[in-house]
């Protein structure tokens, strides 16, 4: 059963999001994680940007791997997610950039690149990082009759166009296509941790968390892995009943 620490304060939330890759990496320094990007996302960098500042985390020896990329953008494009994951993360960390994996969303093949994705994630991840859609998209894993294991190029659905729109930066258009990891490989990870703020993904949380299963809500199927945690705020979390949340002690 997936367990949700539901948080007063956001900062709070990304102190212990940030402590738990301290605490992988402290286990096994060479240990493999899946990062994610959005807005979400950006505070626990900052947090393990200022934690590595201080000495107390080191990615020398760790491998990072992100779930997607948009098709069409090159990695030094503003709008892409190597670009995103650079700016916020990788060039402000010890990580060696050849062990920082991303989709290559230019490929002129793209089945070719996913698949050649597809092999550098045979390593099992330690822990992997997950936002959520407002429509319940884990990655760019969007719902749809049957949702894909491996990694994979997708369509994007209406509602992840229009929400990625406030991020584009000068007037490109948001692509309606990328390259994601496939909810098989999201769950090819010891532990999952999913990060949502804020009262937009309030049904999307209840949902996930509903007791059932629909491949039409992908993050549903995280109620299918054993180690799987939900960090949200109290807007995130103002549709779950009481006994389905506890309160951290950072919290209390
Ligand atoms: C994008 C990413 C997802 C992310 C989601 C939520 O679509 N591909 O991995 O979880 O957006 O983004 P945000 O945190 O900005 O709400």
């Amino acid at each position: 059963m997936i367990q949700v620490m539901e948080y007063e304060a956001t900062a709070d939330l990304y102190k212990d999001a940030a402590q738990m890759v301290v605490e992988t990496l402290a286990a096994r320094p060479e240990a493999v994680l899946g990062l994610a990007t959005g807005a979400t996302q950006v505070p626990l960098y900052r947090e393990l940007v200022e934690l590595y500042g201080a000495g107390r985390v080191s990615f020398r020896h760790a491998t990072c791997v992100n779930l997607d990329e948009y098709v069409g953008l090159a990695p030094s494009d503003p709008n892409s997610y190597h670009t995103y994951m650079r700016n916020h993360f990788y060039d402000h960390v010890d990580v060696d950039p050849r062990r920082c994996l991303l989709p290559e969303g230019d490929a002129t093949d793209l089945t070719a690149a996913a698949a050649r994705y597809q092999r550098l994630l045979e390593r099992r991840r330690d822990i992997q990082f997950l936002g959520i859609g407002r429509n319940g998209h884990i990655g760019f894993n969007e719902p749809n009759d049957e949702l894909i294991l491996g990694t994979h190029v997708t369509g994007l659905n209406p509602v992840t166009v229009a929400d990625s729109r406030q991020y584009f930066h000068g007037s490109q258009a948001v692509p309606h296509q990328a390259v994601t990891m496939g909810v098989g490989d999201i769950f090819f990870s010891e532990r999952i941790v999913l990060l949502a703020i804020g009262e937009d993904k309030a049904d999307a949380i209840a949902r996930a968390l509903s007791g059932r299963v629909s491949t039409r809500h992908p993050a549903s199927l995280l109620q299918l892995h054993p180690q799987a945690i939900f960090l949200v705020d109290q807007e995130a979390a103002a549709k779950l009943s009481a006994d389905r949340k506890r309160v951290p002690a950072r919290s209390a």
